[in-house]
């Protein structure tokens, strides 16, 4: 096992920069998830990890060895690719055997391994198809499996999820932290899914436009983030934004807090927010409604508010085209920077 330091990593494509500097250092035995939106560079510095694509400049090192210049099948790391790449023409069994049979294992070893992995995966029954006779979930769960006999001192995921549906996929979550955790591999898992990110990383690294803006955990990058594009790509609904004169002012839709259940010593920021519509979702109420007063004709005066369904002041009596008294606790304020859009302390003037 070992821990994974990418230093300064930068890589071009052409006209194309897809990573700008990315500096991250993963611990022996974490589970990082690295997310961000489609094209931001998450594919491209998995490639670069496990040693398929060459960086631009910057460094990567395995267990603290620098291995920039080690061929793929050195450095002792598996990953599953977004697309699975798996041997067409190999049988499930023989997909499975691949890495082994490439280290020189005995074929009874081998066969040992592959039943106790493929029991794992639910695989048994299935060993002796091709990829193409397996519906999508099946051939990642394949992917997985290959990368599990390999035993590894890396995993890389990318969106090894992606093709499961709901409920498989739920449960492929739940199964794959459960076996990181008995295995105890350093683990980075590519996803652009923030529930995902949220529900499995240890640590998360959001990325944006080949950047890696925030790193820390599910509750740091959720309730501290570093910038309003953090900000608004976890949580839903996102935080809500509010663009004033010297700063932009962010709180999340679950902290309004109905001015009929605050006391008076609170101390609150308090505004009236006309409601427009009420959305019943089953386990929350979303409430879409504006700003109303001094800050109505500021960008972002159209808030999201949520709450649980049954709750009788937050929703169920609010009513179409009405106006309320809200407010929302100091401590829950976020103030990011008019220009640069990075989160700051707290802004120059009051709210
Ligand atoms: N071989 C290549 N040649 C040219 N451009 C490339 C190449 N590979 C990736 N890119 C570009 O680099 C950027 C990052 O791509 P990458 O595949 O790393 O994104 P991603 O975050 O994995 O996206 P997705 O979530 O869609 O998989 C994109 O703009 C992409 O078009
Ligand atoms: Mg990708």
């Amino acid at each position: 096992m070992a821990n994974v330091r990418i230093e300064g990593v930068t890589k071009s494509f052409g006209e194309v920069e897809a990573l700008r500097r990315v500096d991250l250092e993963i611990p022996d035995g974490e589970f990082l998830v690295l997310l961000g939106p489609s094209g931001c560079g998450k594919s491209t510095l998995m490639r670069i990890i496990v040693g398929l694509e060459t960086a631009t400049s910057g460094d990567v090192f395995i267990g603290n060895q620098l291995v920039n210049d080690l061929p793929p099948r050195e450095r002792d790391i598996a990953m599953v690719f977004q697309d699975y790449a798996l041997y067409p023409h190999l049988k499930v069994y023989d997909n499975l055997a691949f890495p082994l049979k490439t280290k020189k294992i005995a074929s009874d070893e081998i066969s040992k391994t592959i039943e106790r992995v493929a029991r794992m995966f639910e695989l048994t029954s299935l060993l002796d198809r091709k990829p193409r006779q397996l519906s999508g979930g099946q051939q990642q769960r394949v992917a997985l499996a290959r990368a599990v006999v390999r035993d590894p001192v890396v995993f890389l995921m990318d969106e090894p999820l992606s093709n499961l549906d709901a409920k498989l996929r739920s449960a492929a979550r739940d199964e794959l932290k459960r076996l990181q955790r008995n295995v105890g591999v350093t683990t980075i898992f590519v996803t652009h899914d923030q529930v995902e990110a949220l529900g499995m990383g240890d640590r998360i690294a959001v990325m944006d436009v080949g950047s890696v803006c925030q790193i820390g955990t599910p509750e740091q990058v959720y309730s501290y983030p570093a910038n309003t594009f953090v900000a608004t790509f976890l949580g839903t609904p996102p935080m809500n934004l509010i663009y004033c004169p010297e700063h932009i002012l962010g709180f999340r839709p679950e902290h309004f807090q109905p001015k009929v259940l605050y006391g008076p010593e609170e101390d609150l920021a308090e505004f009236q927010y006309r409601v427009h519509r009420v959305e019943y979702l089953g386990n929350q109420r979303i409430v879409y409604g504006t700003l109303e007063g001094t800050m109505a004709n500021m960008s972002g005066s159209d808030l999201v508010m949520s709450s649980l369904p049954d709750s009788v002041t937050y929703g169920r009596t609010l009513s179409d085209g009405k106006s309320y008294e809200f407010g929302v606790r100091r401590e829950d304020l976020r103030f990011f920077d008019n220009d640069t859009e990075q989160g700051i302390e707290s802004p120059s003037s009051g709210v």
